[in-house]
């Protein structure tokens, strides 16, 4: 298996690019299930999820082509099949947001149940209760979720959580259903608000974007398009942790500045300035001062969970006691016994992570146990003594291009092998 080995204590210059936010392309790529014709996708991140998500679409018989780095092509001329199959589902759960545009297209889907993850059980029970409200019958049967309709009914949902995928899959459903379609209590991710954009640009009528109610107009018909994702807000959020414990001379580019609205505000909170110039970001912090904090994960503008496990590492070299309550996943704490194996002190109390710092971080050989945990080890290799070697660098893959090239060109002394 692939590792990767970082040697600590390097010095960080240079400006990171961010690239395109895997978590928008991904329903925005479910979405050219809903009509017919040729797309132009760009700033698509080149992912192993963003390929799985391809391969999936084309075995529903829809042709698609890289045309540059981060831009494809996308044939839609009829979706032959409605069944997502088990193993692209259960490579990547985020496949449950097909459901929604192949009701949308044909009024009637097969989804494999997507399994559960690392993190929690990640049920989907919000998603089937908005199909059915939009008039579907659902049948769960030997692993598969089957949703029909002899037509999609507008209708009032009130999501029990502000729940991303719930939210995706509802309104994707929603965009043909006929008359009316309130969805409130929706998440409010920059990632919803970009698959909005994108529906209305193909002729959705969709308002509220960014509220916490949208409101769809069904239309008949929605025609392809071309569009550009919006940045990583969590890939920057991790740059960003990158540059402030490594002295702030990294700079970050690509930013979207009300994306990190939760996130800022907290690191600011602890004593590290931000200067905008431009879509570049700088940060100003003295590691000696940073002072510890209090945080809980909340759906977005607060404080993101896909940031909790890249925090820790900044909060474990910031003085005195820190708290990170995690309140989206009910088990998002692994990265907490691979930190402490690299001298973090970290005490677990429930949801809650209790942080004592300032710690001295040290290599060591450790494992990723989820995407954004894996992203929290490299931080910690970045500045432990000596080496770390970090195993189960897929998860890594899944949501970070190309991240030790681009580590390497900003001064990591970082290797895959
Ligand atoms: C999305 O997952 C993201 N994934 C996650 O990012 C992110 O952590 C999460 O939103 C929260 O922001 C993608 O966008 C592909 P949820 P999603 O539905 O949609 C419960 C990453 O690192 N819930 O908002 O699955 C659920 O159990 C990934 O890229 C139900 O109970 O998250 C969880 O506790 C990790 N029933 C909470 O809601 C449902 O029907 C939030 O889940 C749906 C969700």
């Amino acid at each position: 298996m692939s590792k990767i080995i970082v040697q600590g204590g390097k010095q960080l210059s240079g400006v990171i690019e961010v690239n395109g936010a895997k978590n928008s392309a991904l329903p925005i790529l479910a979405a050219t299930l809903i009509a017919e014709g040729e797309y132009k996708l760009d700033n698509v991140p080149d992912l192993k999820d963003i390929r799985t998500m391809i391969k999936l679409l084309q075995t529903f018989g829809l042709e698609i082509e890289k045309i540059g780095e981060h831009s494809y092509k996308i044939i839609n001329t009829g979706v032959s099949d409605i069944e997502a199959p088990y193993e692209l589902v259960k490579e990547m759960r985020a496949s449950f947001v097909v459901m929604g545009p192949l009701l949308s297209n044909l009024k009637k889907a097969k989804v494999s149940l997507p399994g559960g993850c690392a993190i929690g059980t990640r049920p989907i029970d919000f998603h089937l209760a908005g199909f059915a409200k939009l008039g579907c019958k659902i049948v769960l049967d030997q692993g598969f979720v089957s949703a029909e309709a002899s037509e999609l009914v507008g209708n009032k949902i009130k999501l029990p959580f502000p729940s991303v995928g719930a939210t995706e899959n509802i309104l994707m459903a929603g965009v043909k259903a006929k008359g009316e379609t309130r969805i409130s209590n929706v998440a409010r991710e920059p990632e919803i608000d970009d698959l909005c954009n994108f529906l209305n640009k193909m002729g959705a009528q969709i308002s509220g974007i960014g509220t916490d109610e949208l409101i769809i107009t069904g239309v008949e018909k929605l025609t392809p398009c071309q569009y550009n994702i919006i940045p990583d807000r969590i890939e920057a959020g991790t740059f960003i942790i990158a540059s402030i414990i490594t002295g702030g001379s990294l700079e970050i580019a690509g930013v979207v500045e009300n994306h990190l609205g939760g996130f800022i505000k907290k690191l600011e909170k602890m004593g590290v300035e931000f200067e905008f110039v431009g879509d570049k970001i700088k940060v100003k912090a003295n590691l000696e001062k940073l002072k510890s904090i209090k945080i809980s994960t909340e759906p977005y503008p607060g404080f993101p969970t896909d940031l909790q496990a890249q925090t820790m590492v900044l909060l474990s070299l910031a003085n005195g006691n820190s708290e990170i309550k995690e309140t989206i996943f009910e088990n998002r704490f692994m990265h907490v016994l691979e930190l402490d194996r690299m001298g973090a002190n970290i005490k677990l109390d429930g949801n809650k992570a209790k942080i004592t710092g300032p710690v001295k971080f040290n290599g060591a050989e450790v494992s990723a146990t989820d995407l954004r945990a894996g992203a929290a080890l490299v931080l910690a290799g970045i500045v432990a003594k000596g080496e770390t070697i970090i195993n189960e660098i897929h998860h890594i893959e899944r949501g970070y291009e190309n991240l030790v090239e681009r580590l390497l060109l900003v001064g990591v002394d970082i290797k895959k092998v």
